[in-house]
């Protein structure tokens, strides 16, 4: 049985997943993390931890964001965990979750694990256009609307400043709940991430899902919501919670001995000036053959194919030249458009394998077969 979820192919430099690079895991780090808690909390470390997550890591994570309270905190298995916590308590049958298009894919089943039906919310080539996201409102019940807005997933893209303030005001005006991705905000390459619509709501109809996925370790399982204190009390009595405590209390505990040391901020400083090595790498390489803007942050590339060709199509093509991606249509939830994109994820090679994967695009797009 595999141990782990990706699996490389022979001959195949990948531009399809996006996960880390093992050598940008911090192995030794955390290690000594790891037994810097087993010295602090001793026994604590290993009973069942408080409903909530352990009060270190929230105060230290509360000093961290700098934009909520510890009230206003709940740990969580992940950004995938937070989102499915959630939508269960906020959508079930009968209800719509709306989504971005293009969004993160892997979002969409886990809101169909809830029942609800899922559609495309209304957008440009900005986002989700808030005027007509209003005209939807007054239709089925819409419960949710989920967005990546900082560094998207997959177009590396953030939501511009006016449409931020809109649709948080649509939100505060209507009831509507805007369920906020920030996985990428703490891998921006050039300045500073824009405001998180969290932020600039207030904590007034916007849930936000963090996680320590990209910015320390997948395999940590571990994340925040961010929601305001009536629904942090609810995911706080969940009956799992109750039964079995905090949610990964051990790993929780020892995320706080990683950050409150300063082991965090070396190793986000690090991993920062490594992903934007790999940009840089993947953008420069592809421009000697397709038009593709440089994100700010985040881990992917949203390249426009030339007229006429089909992402579908040429995934075929460039696996057999020894490279993948993943294409356009797997980000629209009724898989209705998108075949003139591709999504390149640049954070799991490094600059000299980038470039390589780049060269054999390049080759099948010049190529007849
Ligand atoms: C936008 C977005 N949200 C959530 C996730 C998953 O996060 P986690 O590993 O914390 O569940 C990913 C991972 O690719 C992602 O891109």
């Amino acid at each position: 049985m595999p141990m782990i979820q990706f699996r490389s192919r022979p001959g195949i430099l990948d531009l399809g997943w996006g996960h880390p690079r093992p050598e940008l895991l911090p192995v030794e780090a955390w290690a000594a993390a790891s037994a810097a808690a087993s010295r602090e909390f001793g026994w604590q470390q290993l009973t069942y931890g408080d409903a909530r997550g352990p009060a270190p890591l929230l105060d230290w994570l509360t000093a961290h964001l700098g934009d909520s309270t510890p009230e206003q905190l709940f740990v969580t298995g992940g950004a995938s965990h937070g989102l499915a916590l959630v939508a269960s308590l906020l959508a079930g049958p009968g209800d719509v979750i709306l989504v971005d298009s293009p969004s993160y894919h892997l979002a969409f089943p886990i809101f169909t694990d809830t029942g609800a039906t899922v559609l495309r919310a209304p957008a440009d080539a900005d986002g989700v256009d808030p005027a007509a996201l209003a005209e939807m409102l007054d239709g089925p019940r819409v419960r949710l609307l989920y967005l990546v807005p900082t560094f998207a997933n997959p177009t590396g893209r953030s939501l511009p400043p006016d449409r931020r303030r809109a649709l948080v005001e649509l939100a505060r005006r209507t009831g509507l709940t805007i369920v906020e991705d920030d996985t990428y905000r703490e891998l921006c390459y050039d300045g500073q991430a824009p405001p998180s619509l969290w932020r600039l709501s207030g904590g007034e109809g916007v849930v936000r899902v963090g996680t320590f996925a990209k910015t320390v370790a997948p395999g940590l399982r571990l994340g925040w919501i961010n929601a305001d204190p009536a629904l942090i009390t609810r995911l706080a009595t969940l009956g799992y919670v109750h039964s079995g405590g905090g949610v990964n209390h051990s790993v929780a505990t020892t995320m706080y001995c990683f950050g409150a040391s300063g082991a965090y901020q070396r190793h986000l400083d690090a991993v920062r000036a490594e992903y934007r090595r790999q940009r840089d790498a993947l953008v420069s390489a592809v421009r000697e053959f397709l038009p593709v803007e440089a994100p700010g942050g985040g881990w992917f590339l949203w390249a426009a194919l030339p007229p006429g060709v089909s992402a579908t199509h040429l995934l075929a093509r460039a696996e057999r030249h020894g490279t993948s991606f993943l294409p356009g249509p797997s980000f629209y939830v009724d898989g209705a458009g998108g075949d003139d994109r591709i999504r390149l994820c640049f954070s799991q090679l490094p600059p000299a394998d980038l470039a390589e994967a780049a060269a054999r695009l390049g080759t099948v797009l010049v190529s007849p077969r």
